[in-house]
This record gives C-alpha cells, structure tokens and sequence, in this order.
C-alpha cells in the first residue's frame, strides 16, 4: 500500500513566504516563541525545525534577532517524488530568478531517509541541473544561491538558505576556550530558565562561575539589552533582488531597540586564558560584564542582587574533573542565597538536581539541571 503523502503538491511561490527555522534538538517551542515574537506566523514546530510564515521585514527580523536558530531556509516547494523526474519536475516550478539573476556559485545540499530516492548525491546533481538551467552560468563574485533538498518518507522539500553562515557565529566568540558551548544553545539555556531575560525591564542577574570563553555571559547580556544578535552577520538574503531597503530597514529597526546593560553579569574561570579570551570576545559583543579569574569554590556573591547561576562546567570524556563538579556547586548554591543554580550536565544528576531539559552539545546528550534541595 502507498502511504499518503503529507503535502499533496508543491507550494505557490507566494508572500508571506514559507521559512523554515533550523534549531538545535530541544530548543523548538523557545525558538517558536522567539520567532512569534519578531513577527512570523502560523508557526508549527517539529523535531530540528520551526515552519511558519514571514512578509519580507519578518525573514530579516527573524534572521537578525532569533537567538536560539540556527538557520533560516525559504521553503520553495513540497511535494511527493519517488523518481528523478518527478524531482526535477518539482525543482523546475521554481522561479529561482527571485532570488537572483545573477548568482555565484550554486550550493545543493541534500538528505534523504525513509525514501525511494535515497543517494543524497544524485538527488543534489539533479536538481543542481535544473537550477543551473534556469539561472544559467554562474558570475564570478556574485552571490552563492545555496539550496537545500530534503526528502523524507518520498516527500522532497526544496528550500533556499536565507541567512548564509550559521546563525551560532555572532562575530563576536575569536577567542577560544575548552569546550565553548554554541551562542545558539546558551541562548536557548539562558531563556528557558529565565525567560524574563529578554523581556523584563529589570531582568535578574547572571553568574557564569565557569565560563569558558563567556558565552554564557555574553549571550545573556546581548539578550537583556536586547542587542540583536545578527546585526553583525552578513545574510544571503538581503543580497535577493528587492530586498536591499528591507534589509537595511530592519537592521537599523532592531540596533535602535538595544539599551544598556540593566543588570550584573559577571564570568568566572580558574583557567586564566579563558578569562582572557571571554574578556576579548567581550570587547568586541560590546558588553560591560564583570570577568574574575578564580576557583569557583571561593565565589561569593558580594551584594550583587539575586539572580540565576548557571554554568557549562567540565564533564564527559571533553574536559575531566565532571564527578567533582555537582557538589562544588552545591557548595557554591548555599552561599548564593536565593539565586537559581543550574549547569549543562550529562546523564542523570545527583539527588536534589532537577531535570529542566534534554539536549544536545555537540554531540553530547546533555540536561539542563537545577539544584532545588535548598529551596524545598
Ligand atoms: C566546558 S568549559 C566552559 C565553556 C564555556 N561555556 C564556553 O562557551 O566557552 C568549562 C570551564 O570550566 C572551567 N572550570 C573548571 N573547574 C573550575 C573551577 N573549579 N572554578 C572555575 N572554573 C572552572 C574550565 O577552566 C573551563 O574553562
């Protein structure tokens, strides 16, 4: 028997346009609420992916201010293929002209499960074929038109990349650090834990006590001046015909919106070369976070007020030490009174940790865990 296929034809090249929001397993319903938020619709989230809609001013909104995506892709066309030529028949419905007449070179990326078509090679060279026809020789020093094509269960999704670099690589993180967490990840930590974060007026503070090369502190900072985190990024899209005012609009729109640091940040490492690369990359986010080189088991929070402890600290076969760990920040935990302690942990804590979410760095399954113990 044939199974139905989900989308039953290719989609109208039509305004607001399909997106396809790239995140990181277990981010999906906080990059849902992120996206809302700048503006896109009829959102629908799926494992590693957030579809919805978006006018032109909203697919730069998004790619400039999601923090927690990955990528942003422009769905051009769904439908079933189980051969070649219904592939190619699907790709050669697409006016690929929108996206430029005059393009460098063309990336096809392909994957493909559960299907008939099934040699992600072909798949790419077929339809590279029929974008190539379209669009003819490729200029030297345009811009490069990078499609993807999913095909999964016998149904091929044609997208185009609309943001160019991973959305993770701000700009500012050049100095590095053991283990750095992705800006995208600690965006999406640092949210569900303290939503407000990006919101309140007067958000909580935030401690880092083993920060590495300060992603932490300064994706938290970024969130509560409510910098925008793409504004340094170069997007495929805002090189798309028509798009060049838009472009500009929405990025001046989005820096107007950022203020000063309202709250303490501070990061903390006992490994001086990482506090001097948090320091660097610091510098050039252009946030004002307070950097204290020491051994977490000595922090104390002085008379900085309440707020979230949070932390990515040395676990797995990444960086050793992981079975020390728990107990220093539960050490840590009861001289920060009234603060939240949490930390990326692998597997199951230790009694009196909470479970807030499952994800995945860098390979790693990791939780978001909390100390709860002394707030019962
Ligand atoms: C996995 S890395 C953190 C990476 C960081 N989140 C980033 O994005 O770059 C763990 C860090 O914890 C630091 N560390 C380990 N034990 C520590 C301790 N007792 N006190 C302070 N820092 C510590 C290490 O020096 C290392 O930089």
């Amino acid at each position: 028997m044939t199974k139905a296929p989900r989308i039953p034809a290719s989609l109208p090249v039509s305004s607001p346009r399909l997106i396809d929001a790239i995140v990181a397993p277990g981010l999906e319903s906080i990059a849902k609420d992120e996206l809302a938020r700048l503006g896109a619709r009829d959102l629908e989230a799926s494992p590693g992916v957030v579809r919805g809609r978006a006018d032109d001013a909203t697919l730069f909104r998004c790619n400039l201010g999601a923090r927690t995506i990955t990528r942003l892709l422009e769905v051009v066309a769904e439908g079933p293929c189980r051969r070649f030529d219904e592939l190619e028949k699907l790709a050669a419905r697409v006016d690929w002209r929108r996206f430029g007449t005059r393009v460098g070179p063309i990336e096809v990326k392909a994957t493909a499960s559960r299907s008939r078509l099934y040699h992600s090679g072909a798949i790419a060279e077929r339809v590279e074929g029929v974008v190539k026809a379209a669009l003819g020789a490729s200029s030297t020093g345009a811009p490069p038109l990078r499609v993807h094509v999913r095909v999964d269960t016998d149904v091929v999704t044609l997208s185009v990349d609309s943001s160019g670099d991973r959305l993770h690589r701000r700009g500012y993180r050049l100095d590095g650090a053991a283990a750095p967490l992705r800006e995208t990840l600690a965006a999406g930590i640092l949210l569900l834990l303290e939503p407000g974060l990006a919101t309140s007026d007067a958000p909580p503070s935030v401690f880092d006590p083993m920060c590495g090369s300060g992603t932490f502190p300064i994706e938290a900072a970024w969130m509560a001046m409510r910098r925008a985190p793409g504004l340094d990024v170069p997007l495929l899209c805002s090189t798309w015909p028509g798009l060049g005012d838009v472009a500009k609009r929405a990025s001046s729109e989005l820096a107007g919106a950022t203020r000063t640091l309202p709250m303490a940040v501070t990061g903390m490492d006992r490994n001086p070369l990482a506090v001097s690369a948090a320091r660097a990359n610091a510098e050039r986010a252009g946030v004002a976070v307070d950097w204290l080189e020491g051994d977490a088991d000595w922090a104390h929070p002085g008379d900085t007020p309440p707020g979230l402890v949070i932390c990515n600290p040395p676990y797995g076969h990444r960086i050793g030490g992981a079975d020390r760990v728990l107990p220093l920040l539960e050490r840590l935990a009861a001289r920060f009174d009234g603060w939240r302690v949490a930390a990326l942990w692998p597997g199951v804590p230790r009694a009196g940790w909470e479970e807030r979410a499952r994800l995945n760095n860098g390979g790693i399954r990791v939780s978001v865990v909390e100390w709860v113990r002394s707030r019962r």
